[in-house]
């Protein structure tokens, strides 16, 4: 079986959230199923190094905005077509925001000359490499099963996967001009979103299947409270939804060999975190000889992440014999309230506003638990490799974080399943509540020691979920 995915991020090439952990995963899982991939990804400069050692297998001369051509190059186990077009994507800063931190006004065009890109090559293939199943991932894939349609030969099957509804690729009308497509797909069943277009609403009408990245989630985007306005859509496809949990990929993600580490170690040898700790304690001047839990959060500082309310429950936290690391970057006035909070609680409160991969790997293994009091999520990876680092989830109960933690209540201790601690309330207080569980376990050594190996025995890699994928193919080639 061969797959094509499209994608606006792959990681580690290009990163800005978990969907580049997917997809820098994913492939590798696939084949081990025998599936073949090859991923459509954007040339981005992070990437003219590997399109320096590339060979071109298409062009085209007329992609809305412009020509390009794609580039294939196997690198870290994925096989990638680069999009090489670089009046749309040789440009500074982050692949959708400019240096000023504003989205780029042509991000229609950049985006549409990916899906379409993808969908060239889907009918004719590459020297006979032609691929059963397209597969798009958010909004910025969302065009393709549209221009696949608008070929009009038969297409090959398609999947859109929503990695995060939030964003949805919205445009003002006038950009129709610039799509490549008849306004005969601007209506209400079609591309037109409340008088816009929307990107990922015409993936959500004309993907042949639609996936997300958890079952909580698949169930929650049917409702209003989740669904952001598209939970119409969704319902009216309702059986062609399905949620299939993220993994992670368990070489990169291993505390035993992982080269970020100041010492490696694994369930038997859990006494070896004290020296990680150490060392976040020294980057982040944090009291070394702290008795209390280490916290930790590496996230994205964002509304979605409930990291708000847990600004407003730090001096609990602190009162109460905890101390918090914090990675992350992102809403200037998130940032400012946690470099506030590391100013008014000197060696309790370590903060690093930025992003940073392997200090990312370091603050896991280092910390004693990982918060994620996030508002919906819709799988979360941070709390996988908090698992798998025996750094205890501290989570929302939404999305995949109800999926993969077993909250530490009396049933699931006395089962010896517990791998973390659940909450529902996303507000000071409701945090402020597990807060006082999370002490409580912290204080009995053995429970906690016990938990942290059931945590690091969960299974969270991609074995299970690559399967239910290659499921999802075959119904849809049959
Ligand atoms: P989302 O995609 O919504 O941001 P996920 O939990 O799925 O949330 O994925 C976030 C990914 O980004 C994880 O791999 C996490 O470790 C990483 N990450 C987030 N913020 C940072 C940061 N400041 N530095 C390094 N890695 C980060
Ligand atoms: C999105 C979601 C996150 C998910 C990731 C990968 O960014 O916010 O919950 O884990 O995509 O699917």
């Amino acid at each position: 079986m061969k797959v094509l995915m499209v994608t606006s991020e792959c990681a580690p090439f290009i990163k800005t959230g978990g969907l580049a952990d997917v997809a820098g995963a994913l492939p590798g899982a696939l084949a081990a199923l025998g599936v073949e991939v090859k991923t459509v990804l954007p040339a981005y400069p992070d990437l003219f190094p590997l399109l320096a050692q590339g060979k071109e297998v298409a062009s085209f001369g007329d992609l809305p905005g412009g020509p390009g051509r794609l580039v294939e190059v196997t690198a870290e186990g994925v096989t990638l077509l680069l999009l090489d077009a670089p009046q749309l994507f040789d440009r500074p800063g982050a692949p959708y925001t400019g240096p000023d931190g504003k989205d780029w006004l042509d991000n229609h065009a950049r985006f549409a000359a990916l899906s379409q890109a993808a969908a060239r090559i889907s009918f004719d293939g590459l020297s006979g490499w032609v691929p059963d199943i397209v597969h798009a991932h958010d909004w910025q894939a969302g065009l393709t099963p549209v221009y696949l349609k608008q070929d009009g030969r038969r297409p090959p099957a398609s999947v859109i996967t929503i990695h995060n509804i939030a964003f949805q690729g919205r445009f003002g009308p006038h950009v129709m001009g610039d799509l490549q497509l008849s306004s005969d797909w601007f209506h209400p069943d079609g591309l037109e979103y409340y008088g816009d277009v929307s990107f990922l609403k015409a993936a959500l009408v004309y993907a042949d299947r639609i996936s997300t990245v958890s079952p909580t989630y698949a169930q929650e985007i049917l409702t209003p409270k989740f669904g952001m306005g598209l939970e119409g859509v969704l319902n009216n496809r309702a059986g062609d939804v399905s949620g299939i949990l993220n993994g992670i990929d368990l070489d990169v993600w291993n505390p035993m060999t992982d080269p970020a580490l100041a010492a490696t170690y694994g369930p038997q040898t859990l006494d070896t975190k004290a020296k990680n700790r150490a060392e976040v304690a020294r980057r982040l001047t944090l009291d070394p000889d702290h008795d209390g839990p280490l916290f930790c959060v590496v996230s994205r500082l964002t509304l979605q992440k409930g990291l708000d309310a847990l600004a407003g429950v730090l001096p609990r936290l602190v009162e109460s014999g905890g101390q918090l690391a914090l990675l992350g970057s992102g809403d200037p006035i998130l940032e400012q309230a946690f470099q506030q909070a590391a100013k008014r609680f000197p060696g309790k409160v370590g903060v690093h506003i930025g992003y940073d991969e392997a200090f990312s790997h370091l603050i896991q293994a280092g910390s004693d638990a990982i918060l994620i009091p996030s508002r919906f999520e819709p799988c979360g990876l941070t709390q996988l490799y908090g698992l798998r680092y025996g750094t205890l989830p501290v989570v929302a109960r939404t999305g995949g974080l109800a999926d993969t933690v077993v909250d530490a209540n009396h049933a699931a201790l006395s089962a010896g399943v517990a791998t973390g601690f659940v909450f529902d309330d996303v507000s000071v207080a409701g945090i402020d509540t597990v807060l006082g569980r999370v002490f409580d376990a912290y204080g009995d050594r053995a429970l906690w020691r016990k938990m942290q190996v059931s945590a690091m025995r969960q299974q969270v890699g991609w074995e299970e979920s690559a399967r239910q994928y290659v499921q999802m193919y075959e119904t849809l080639i049959a």
